[in-house]
């Protein structure tokens, strides 16, 4: 089975690279993603399968139907790039200034369109039906998936697979866990608004940057005080605006942040924390103030049966030594776990990067890339957890 896989993997990889390398030149943002739609729905056309496009406004859902088959399962891949200027010299750089697929959706992509071909070819030996979701927007809030689930893109659908690329392990590893493997990700604004004045009269005003600096270090205590040491989570408060003259005291400061939790409870805890210390320490001083906050994307989870599909199929690709099961829980956001919150699903990385060739960037990076062998080892999971499922 394994030298059968990489064999079909190799005999694909130039196509997928060139697609992949196509993709990458004309990188779309958030639902705008018509073109890079347009390649995954024409290759799934030409294989024969039903295509459904327009699912989650510019996704595409393609079926794999197996006759006999009773299980169908899903494999996802985003089609989104970010709005970053690409500084990288690679021949197949984006040609669209301010945007590019820094964060490895171009390979998603392409990797997900030769799965379809070779498990089409392999249709045989297929006991599962097999969907091919193809999702926008997944960078942007509130992101494409739940788009997609909304226009049915898991109807009839028993378990999902998700993977990623990932330049910090390097090519030929996989990496995944049970339970919360990344986390919900939620964003707060505040307002504290005091009242202004003569900075040489402060005791006629009600001083919100002094207010707000108290704030900025009590809400420091939520993880180290209210958060169980065992658990996890952070708050971060990446934005401080206020004033605009040295001898003013302004009427009001704007504060932004992040929350990243794995636990719904501790997420309470935590949301429930920082609204309480917003009312104590502004009531205390005079000051009004205004919360809002949004919740973004829950936390993904793996579900154990998927992962044991998973972590078999990979193990038996490249060897238990290079499996890194399980990994720690990683706090960034992934919109993958809307599906996860559905039915029983697991997310996994693929190792993308190669220290020798200089891949040593992280997603996101302006000079992120893949190291493209990475490909086969993407499109030789899949398909081995489809031929297993
Ligand atoms: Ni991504």
């Amino acid at each position: 089975m394994k030298d059968l896989i990489f064999e079909q993997c190799h005999r694909h990889f130039n196509d997928i690279v060139a697609i992949r390398r196509d993709i990458h030149q004309h990188p779309e943002l958030g639902f705008d993603v018509e073109r890079t739609a347009g390649i995954a729905a024409d290759a799934l056309d030409a294989l024969g399968m039903s295509v459904r496009t327009g699912i989650g406004k510019t996704g595409v859902v393609g079926d794999l139907e197996v006759s006999g088959a009773t299980k169908r399962i899903a494999l996802r891949a985003d089609m989104d790039a970010l709005p970053i200027q690409e500084q990288t010299d690679v021949p197949y750089k984006s040609k669209i200034d301010g945007k590019a697929h820094l964060c490895g959706h171009d390979a998603h992509t392409a990797m997900l369109i030769g799965t379809a071909r070779i498990l089409s070819h392999l249709k045989s030996q297929l006991k599962a039906n097999i969907r091919f979701i193809f999702q926008p927007c997944e960078e942007a809030f509130p992101g494409g998936a739940p788009a997609m689930i909304e226009d049915g893109a898991l109807d009839d659908v028993d378990e999902i697979y998700g993977i990623h690329v990932f330049p910090l392990y390097p090519v030929g590893q996989y990496a995944t866990c049970i339970g919360p493997m990344l986390a919900q990700s939620d964003t707060f604004e505040i307002t504290i608004t005091g009242r202004g004045g003569h900075a040489a009269f402060p005791h006629l005003t009600v001083d919100p940057i002094m207010i707000s600096a108290q704030f900025v270090n009590a809400a420091q205590s939520i993880v180290s005080r209210n958060v169980d040491p065992l658990d996890s989570a952070v708050v971060s408060i990446t934005q401080f605006h206020g004033g605009d003259a040295k001898n003013v005291i302004p009427p009001y400061v704007t504060l932004g942040g992040t929350v990243r939790t794995l636990d719904k409870d501790v997420q309470k805890r935590v949301r429930t924390q920082l609204q309480n210390l917003l009312s104590g320490i502004a009531n205390a001083h005079d000051a009004t103030y205004d919360f809002a906050y949004q919740e973004g994307c829950p936390v993904t989870y793996n579900h154990e049966p998927c992962v044991d599909t998973v972590v078999s199929s990979a193990q038996t690709l490249v060897g238990e030594e290079n499996v890194l099961f399980p990994i720690p829980p990683i706090l960034g956001g992934e919109d993958f776990a809307c599906y996860s919150q559905k039915i029983p699903a697991c997310f996994v990385m693929v190792g993308a990067g190669n220290e020798q060739k200089g891949i040593v960037n992280m997603c996101h990076h302006p000079q992120f890339d893949i190291d493209e062998t990475s490909m086969i080892y993407g499109m030789a999971l899949t398909v081995g957890l489809a031929l297993t499922s």
